[in-house]
């Protein structure tokens, strides 16, 4: 089995980005563009570029804040969550005046963009994903104006995510190593100070990097499941499983969320770096 995940940095069938947005968009990343951008803190005017964009969800909270005088363009390198970002960013526009977003497809190492073109660049929970990390930054550090912000965040690592390490461990046992790897990849840039490191060496100033944790809720470790496989490039491997695997692999699951259950479901914190910084 190849490891699909990390492989080709988060790359989903077009099903899959549909997932995404109605699951992982509410779940955590609607939370975590609000918390990216009251770091980053773009204004009313101002060109923001959000980088490995996915369906969108930072671009479209950014044009709420760069109001209609401001641009927002979405990057990404894959062609079935931009078809999702367009499909969502043209019914929000259709209820408001602002400016549409443009959305471009590249890859965050090769922005097909002019220099100091933007007033702010973000990436949500992209750039772990990208294979040239340092050459993202290298071109994020170019396309922004001198004195534009960067606003990045990643997970934390694995260990900080009590609900997620459970699920790791059940698909280890279940299903195997590569699809284990494939969880655990969206936390392989979780270290505050290697983050730290690449944006400095890539010859931003005034660095800043906080911890910010959000909750999470969800009804059972079934949606749990259903929901991250779902939306991600698992979705086939998981779907493929015998009955009685899946079924053991749900009581193992349950067993390991088992501290973070309640009457209600599942409750556990995520935890996430955000980093900002001037060009
Ligand atoms: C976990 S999703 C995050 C999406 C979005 N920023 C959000 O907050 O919902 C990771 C995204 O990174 C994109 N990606 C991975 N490698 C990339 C690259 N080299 N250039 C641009 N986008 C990339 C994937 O296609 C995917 O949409």
């Amino acid at each position: 089995m190849t490891n699909a995940t990390t492989a080709h940095g988060w790359q989903l069938q077009e099903d899959s980005a549909s997932a995404y947005e109605r699951y992982l968009v509410p779940l955590l990343f609607e939370a975590g563009a609000r918390h990216l951008l009251d770091n980053v803190r773009p204004g009313p005017g101002q060109r923001l570029l959000d980088v490995a964009s996915g369906t969108g969800i930072v671009a479209r909270e950014a044009l709420r804040r760069v109001g209609p005088s401001g641009e927002v363009t979405g990057v990404d390198l894959n062609p079935g969550m931009l078809t999702v970002a367009r499909e969502v960013s043209a019914a929000n526009a259709a209820a408001s005046d602002a400016a549409p977003i443009s959305w471009v497809e590249a890859s965050a190492d090769d922005l097909p963009l002019a220099s100091a073109s933007v007033d702010v660049a973000c990436c949500q929970q992209g750039l772990q994903f990208v294979a040239d990390r340092a050459g993202a930054l290298a071109e994020l550090h170019r396309v922004l104006t001198p004195g534009g912000r960067l606003g990045l965040s990643t997970c934390r690592s694995l260990g900080h995510q009590p609900g997620y390490v459970p699920l790791v461990e059940a698909l280890r046992r279940h299903v195997g190593e590569s699809a284990a790897e494939g969880m655990a990849s969206p936390f392989a840039l979780g270290d505050l100070q290697e983050v730290r490191s690449l944006v400095t060496e890539a010859g931003f100033r005034d660095v800043e990097a906080r911890i910010v944790v959000w909750p999470v809720r969800l009804d059972s470790p079934e949606a749990f499941l259903w929901g991250e496989s779902a939306s991600s490039p698992l979705g086939g491997v998981i779907a493929a499983l015998d009955a009685d695997v899946i079924h053991e692999l749900l009581v193992d699951l349950a067993s390991g969320l088992a501290p973070h259950t309640d009457d209600a479901g599942l409750s556990f914190p995520f935890q996430t770096l955000v980093v900002t910084a001037t060009r």
